[in-house]
């Protein structure tokens, strides 16, 4: 069994689907590495690290031949740049595993689903004990929310920690997170130990006394989501008046702090505005706003998707893609998290898809020319595909 890992083609992207130091685990599962030239360079793993462990090195061409299963980061449908061109080498029956956006479009989805391949799609993987160590969305966010406050310290004119010193006292910096996720969570934590104050707000009532553990402050606002998250710990889209009144509350909070980190996202939805410009006007000059939601239109009225856009004196950083600037240890727990998987579907030397196993039936996007995900089905409207064998 040859799991192939092409080198990354989506633009900047510096991330690699599998390190070396997981191949040891899947060599014992009887899965053989096969990864292109290059891929890991500028992840910070070059091609002897692999060879060393066992790898072989290939062109593109061949990866895509001779692989039962290819592992990437961002495939077509996450990667809507140049990942079109790896549909041509996708052969029917090849397992494909990676980001695939399957709340992204039908139209896309439906490209890959013709290949005839067999995609799995790690941004569905259930939110189990038993995934957790498969869940990729976590590893990545965990690298977002590290970056983001890492980017706004080297922003901000300021310093994060309180210092006493004979040239004076300075005060700490104040960082403010909205939306208190993986992300948000880890962005508090980072905050905390450059010796800023960190607060945080999340709609999510589960959220604040994670945001409490790590030594945040919480942001309490009088207004009460309906049904705040479902049944897999995601929020819940809210209406109009409830955003509207959650921008009225959260203007003096805004005002108040140094840097403000955004990462409140709803799956498969346009982010909510929750700063607008007003709210910006009123922060100091020299502020930093990080958006984590720019990907998906952005938290911030004032975020320019992927750039960095500064306006009444306050930066506004809306990058893309921001786990790729932290390309080794992104990688390393992409890996991980890809390893694990594979050793759950792989069986004797063969992927074997069960049913059963809620890993395989959620994470499974399209088999035989299909897209058969339910979940994925019912959110695009599609008809719900006749059960096996009726
Ligand atoms: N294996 C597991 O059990 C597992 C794995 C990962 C995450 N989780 C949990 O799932 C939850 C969601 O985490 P995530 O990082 O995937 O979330 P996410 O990336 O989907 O969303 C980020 C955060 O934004 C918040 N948000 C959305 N709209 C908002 C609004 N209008 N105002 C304020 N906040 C808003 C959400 O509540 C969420 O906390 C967390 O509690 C996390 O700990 C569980």
């Amino acid at each position: 069994m040859i799991v192939g890992v092409p080198k990354e083609s989506y633009p900047g992207e510096r991330r690699v689907a599998l390190v070396p130091g997981v191949l040891a685990s899947l060599a014992k599962a009887g899965l053989q590495v096969v990864v292109e030239t290059g891929a890991g360079e500028s992840a910070g793993y070059p091609d002897s690290e692999y060879l060393d462990k066992g790898a072989k090195v290939a062109s593109r061409e061949e990866i895509f031949a001779t692989a039962d299963i290819i592992v990437q980061v961002l495939c077509y449908g996450s990667n809507d740049k140049t990942g079109r061109s790896d549909l041509a080498l996708l052969r029917s029956g090849q397992a494909l595993v990676g980001f695939l956006r399957p709340l992204g479009t039908a139209e896309t989805l439906q490209e890959i689903a013709r290949t005839g391949a067999t995609a799995f799609s790690v941004e569905l993987m259930p939110r189990t004990t038993r995934a957790q160590s498969m869940d990729a969305l976590s590893s990545m966010a965990t690298i977002c929310g590290y970056k983001a406050v890492v980017m706004a310290a080297d922003t901000l004119p300021r310093i994060f920690p309180m210092l006493t010193t004979a040239a004076g006292t300075i005060t700490p910096g104040r960082v403010l997170i909205i939306g208190a996720g993986v992300a948000g969570l880890q962005a508090i934590a980072t905050a905390r130990r450059l010796g800023a104050v960190a607060s945080a707000y999340d709609m999510r009532p589960a959220a604040k006394e994670q945001v409490q553990s790590l030594g945040g402050r919480f942001v309490e606002l009088p207004i009460e989501a309906k049904d705040a998250q479902d049944a897999r710990g995601y929020a819940t889209a809210q209406g109009e008046e409830f955003y509207r009144k959650q921008r009225e509350l959260l203007g003096e909070a805004v005002a108040a702090n140094d840097v403000v980190i955004t990462a409140a996202v709803i799956p498969g939805k346009t982010s909510p505005i929750l700063v607008t410009k007003e709210m910006v006007a009123r922060m100091a000059p020299g502020s930093v706003i990080v958006d984590l939601a720019a990907e998906r239109g952005g938290n911030c009225e004032l975020t320019r998707g992927g750039e960095i856009a500064v306006e009444h004196g306050v930066t506004i950083i809306g990058a893309f893609n921001l786990a790729s600037a932290v390309p080794y240890h992104a990688s390393q727990m992409y890996a991980k998290n890809v390893t694990a998987f594979l050793l759950n579907l792989v069986k004797d030397g063969q992927p074997q898809i069960n049913e059963a196993d809620e890993i395989h039936r959620e994470t499974l996007l399209t088999r035989g020319g299909e897209i058969v995900n339910a979940r994925v089905r019912e959110f695009f409207g599609l008809p719900a595909l006749a059960a096996k064998g009726a």
